[in-house]
Order: C-alpha cells, then sequence, then structure tokens
C-alpha cells in the first residue's frame, strides 16, 4: 500500500463534502490512530497486520483530506512510550516505518506532482539507523513542496518536544545568540520540532480513549479535541465528516480564543521589552528621567534588535536542524 491513494471521492461523499465546505474548513488536522491492536483482536488477525492496516487507513484518510481542502495533516506514529511495548512489536513497527519510507522514496514523482512535504517530527536519534537515514532521505527529498504537509509524529512527545525546545534556548544563549530575557512563549513555539506549521485545528484521537497521551499538548490549546469511539483501522469518511462538523460547530469560540491569545501575548511581550528597557535605562542614565519620545524611541530600538537577534538564533537552529538530515543522507551516500 502506498502513501498516495489516488480516486475520487464517489458521488454521495462528493455532495457531502461539498456542502462541509461551504463552512469554515479546518487547515491543519492532526491524529492520534489508536486502536491497532484491539482492530487486530476483534478480527483475529496478527498485532502487526492490525499497524499495517493503520497504515493503510493513514493512505486512505490522506486522500480523504486532500479532496477535502485540509492542506495539513499530523499523525502520531511512534510515542517514545511505545518503546516499553515488547521487543517483537517495536521492531515489527520500525520495520514497517522503514518499508514505508522506502516506499515513499519510490513515489517521489506522486509526491513532487502533488506537492507533498513530508517532516517528521521527534528525536530520530532513537531510531536504528538504517531507519534515520531513510527518513532522513524522504524529509529532504520533499523539504521544498509546498502544496501539501504531512507531519508523521515519530519517537515523540510533547513533554520531549518542550523539554528540547528549552534546551535549544539555552543553546541560544550559551552561545551569546540571544539573551536570556528574549526567552518568551513565542521564541519557544518556534524552538519546537513543529515550528513550520501552524496549531492544529482539530485533533482526533480513535478507539474511545480521551486522553492526549502527551501529544502536541503545547500546540492544541485552542484546537477543537474531537474523541471517537472507531478503532483507527476502521476509521470512515464518516467519521472525518462527523468531526470536522464538530470543528465548525465550535468555530466561532475557537477563533475568538485565539485572537484573545494573540492580543495577549502581544501585550506581554510589549511588557517584557519595556521591563528590559527600564533596566538598561536604570545602568546607564545619568538619573534623570528620560522624556516620553526618547523613551519610545529607546523601545522600538530595542524591539529591532532583540527581533535581529532572535532571527539570528532561529536561523542557526534551521541550520543546525538541516545539516542533521543533510549529514544523514550523505552518510547514506557512502555507504
Ligand atoms: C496505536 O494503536 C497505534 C500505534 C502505536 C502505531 C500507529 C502506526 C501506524 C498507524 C502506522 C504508521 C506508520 C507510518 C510509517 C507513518 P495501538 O497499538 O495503541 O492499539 P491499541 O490501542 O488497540 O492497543
Ligand atoms: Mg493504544
Amino acid at each position: 500500500m502506498s502513501w498516495i491513494k489516488e480516486g475520487e471521492l464517489n458521488l454521495i461523499e462528493r455532495i457531502s463534502a461539498n456542502i462541509l465546505k461551504t463552512g469554515p474548513m479546518p487547515k491543519h488536522v492532526a491524529f492520534i490512530m489508536d486502536g491497532n491492536r484491539r482492530f487486530a483482536r476483534k478480527k483475529n488477525l496478527e498485532r502487526q497486520e492490525g499497524h499495517m492496516q493503520g497504515f493503510n487507513k493513514l493512505a486512505e484518510t490522506l486522500r480523504w483530506c486532500k479532496h477535502l481542502n485540509i492542506p495539513e495533516v499530523t499523525v502520531y506514529a511512534f510515542s517514545i512510550e511505545n518503546f516499553k511495548r515488547t521487543k517483537e512489536e517495536v521492531d515489527g513497527l520500525m520495520e514497517l516505518a522503514k518499508q514505508k519510507f522506502e516506499r515513499l522514496l519510490e513515489e517521489r514523482e506522486a509526491l513532487e506532482k502533488h506537492g507533498v512535504c513530508v517532516r517528521v517530527l521527534g528525536d530520530l536519534n532513537m531510531l536504528p539507523l538504517d531507519l534515520q537515514q531513510i527518513i532522513a532521505k524522504a524529509v529532504v527529498t520533499t523539504r521544498n513542496h509546498n502544496k501539501c504537509f504531512l507531519n508523521v509524529c515519530f519517537a515523540y512527545t510533547s513533554r520531549y518536544e518542550i523539554t528540547n525546545a528549552v534546551r535549544e534556548m539555552a543553546w541560544g544563549v550559551e552561545q551569546g545568540l540571544i539573551k536570556a530575557s528574549d526567552v518568551s512563549e513565542a521564541l519557544l513555539s518556534e524552538c519546537l520540532y513543529s515550528n513550520n506549521s501552524p496549531n492544529p485545528d482539530l485533533l482526533i484521537r480513535t478507539s474511545g480513549e480521551v486522553r492526549l497521551s502527551d501529544f502536541l499538548l503545547w500546540q492544541t490549546s485552542h484546537s477543537c479535541l474531537v474523541f471517537q469511539s472507531v478503532l483507527w483501522p476502521e476509521y470512515s469518511f464518516w467519521n472525518l465528516c462527523e468531526a470536522i462538523i464538530q470543528y465548525q460547530l465550535n468555530h466561532k469560540s475557537i477563533q475568538k480564543a485565539r485572537e484573545l491569545h494573540r492580543e495577549e501575548q502581544a501585550l506581554e511581550q510589549l511588557e517584557a521589552d519595556r521591563a528590559c528597557i527600564a533596566e538598561l535605562t536604570q545602568h546607564q542614565g545619568n538619573g534623570k528621567p528620560a522624556d516620553a519620545q526618547k523613551r519610545q524611541e529607546a523601545l522600538q530600538r530595542y524591539i529591532a534588535s532583540r527581533e535581529a537577534r532572535v532571527q539570528d538564533f532561529l536561523q542557526a537552529l534551521k541550520h543546525k536542524r538541516n545539516s542533521f538530515f543533510s549529514d544523514l543522507c550523505s552518510e547514506t551516500a557512502l555507504t
């Protein structure tokens, strides 16, 4: 089974999709694809077959998303917690991923035609080297595609991602690229593995579990969360439509909460910049209070210098991450 499933929706699906599309549509949907093993048990299948059918369902879901004009999808494919499963199951999942990313490389022309950019979010160092290398090739091959985006969270948990982002900022301070006072909520977001994506509008978890299980905790504070009882390999176009209707029913309040949060964040940043300026003038001033215009000019200068510093730091971070993938690709060229 390939990643790209060609084919149109049937008539009734097409009509329903067109009706749905008259309302606000999510631009980014995240899935916790849960219930593969229960599905296998229910159908008397091997556990690995449950995961394989889970992958097939992912390919089918991507096709539905394409027809629903949803340009970005993020999936929880392998949690760091999943390493605690039996060796046999972990090895099976690694082998499945290896096969599927190899297949993805064989399908590079179709991915180019559809403009699909595939990203893998997580700590690849935790994976076997051959899988790291194949993943890096897939990421590098598709990194300039920009019509739709598939983010595969692999060796991922949200707490690990946030901790890593904090470490990256500490590295930036250590390197003298940023100041400790530049650390902010917005900067932390930029240091997450997900920095290239807008936050998901809709997060769907299947199998009836009503937990986030350490998935996109930072990114989903203003997302519509939908928990559905269907097991992932049995997920249907109609289940997806139902989740989108939930999003549409909650769209206004979600937008309002996001707008409020944006305003609060801007205000917090301004307060932080003002505090930095106050501290600087206290150290540098001659004791006389500066007039309002001078204070405003100093603030503008400070904001411009902070923004330039942060941009340089983010460039350095991007370079570090791109090099990680490129180095893995050149290692394979040598072997
Ligand atoms: C959760 O079901 C599913 C997983 C841990 C694996 C998900 C992986 C896939 C769908 C394949 C994707 C592969 C690639 C390469 C993207 P579960 O195992 O927790 O089942 P259960 O909840 O019934 O126990
Ligand atoms: Mg599960």
